[in-house]
């Protein structure tokens, strides 16, 4: 069987093995996906790549805290992965490294297919402009946000970030700021939480009114349950909330489908790692 696995510090808890499992034995690829766990010290990733392509892997996920040195490695990378500044998904094709990065993709997907809510023509907050905004921006406004907002608590990051991503982001309108310009802002279709706030029991402060009716709060994390941004939302009488569970699923679509060259049906994964947000 072909070899893929996921590297990652820690690596434990990954659910990639699972999804894999789940995609390789629907679509009958022979192939295996383990654990890589990278370790804590300078050069644990650089050893590890290098040990798992010369033992024959095919293909590695990349994940905390490793996507920019995956990116580094990478003899080739797509525009995703290199706006991104950071890959999650390595492949390795005679003694080349191919670098993507599906986390956008994978976000947009989940929104559009799994949740059902529009993207063309809305307008989309996304709060924090760190590395997960920076994946996510030019594939939301590929999917034909008319507008998006990066909100962030130091609002010369989200400026600096808008500003460097607009060439890229085609028809939409990219802006920047910080969280004073939300009570002042028109509401927002979907409000995305991509700030790591949620990791530690914070909330990022959106007003009620930066909620359009019928909105979709959708946080980037997973398996935390309602997170304060999510609980926030629904105090400001948003019915539609996820968490990114659906976002981790896609996203390995993707890769799977890259490195196999047939696209798993995502919808036995997702009943088996959605659990009801409490
Ligand atoms: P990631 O790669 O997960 O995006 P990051 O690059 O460290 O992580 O970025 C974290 C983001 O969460 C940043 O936008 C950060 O805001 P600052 O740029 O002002 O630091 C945001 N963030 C972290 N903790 C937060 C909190 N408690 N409230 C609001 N924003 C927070």
């Amino acid at each position: 069987p072909d070899r893929y696995a996921v590297i990652g510090h820690p690596i434990a808890h990954s659910k990639s093995p699972l999804i894999h499992g789940l995609f390789a034995q629907a679509t009958g690829q022979d192939m295996t996906y383990g654990l890589i766990d990278g370790g804590a010290d300078e050069g644990g990733f650089a050893r590890a790549l290098a040990d798992f392509r010369a033992s024959g892997g095919r293909g590695l996920n990349v994940t905390l805290p490793f996507k920019v040195q995956a990116l580094a490695a990478a003899d080739e990378a797509s525009e995703d992965a290199r706006l991104a500044g950071a890959a999650n998904a390595l492949r390795f094709d005679g003694g080349r490294i191919e670098a993507r990065n599906f986390d956008g993709i994978g976000l947009v997907r989940d929104i559009t297919h799994n949740l059902g809510a529009a993207l063309a023509g809305r307008r989309v907050l996304v709060l924090g402009a760190g590395g997960a905004t920076r994946g996510a921006l030019r594939p939301l406004a590929l999917a034909g946000a008319a507008e998006i907002l990066v909100a962030n608590r130091t609002a010369d990051k989200a400026r600096a970030l808008a500003e460097e991503l607009a060439p890229h982001a085609g028809a939409c309108v990219l802006r920047g700021g910080g969280f004073d310009a939300l009570p002042g802002a028109a509401p927002f279709d979907v409000v995305i939480n991509a700030t790591s706030a949620s990791l530690s029991g914070d909330a990022p402060p959106v007003p009620a009114s930066a909620f359009a009716p019928g909105a979709l709060a959708y946080d980037m994390v997973y398996g935390k349950g309602l997170t304060p941004f999510l609980r926030a939302a629904q105090a400001a009488g948003v019915t539609r909330v996820a968490d990114g569970v659906g976002m981790l699923v896609e996203q390995a679509a993707e890769a799977f489908a890259w490195w196999r060259g047939v696209r798993p049906d995502t919808r036995e994964a997702l009943a088996r790692l959605t659990v009801p947000l409490e």
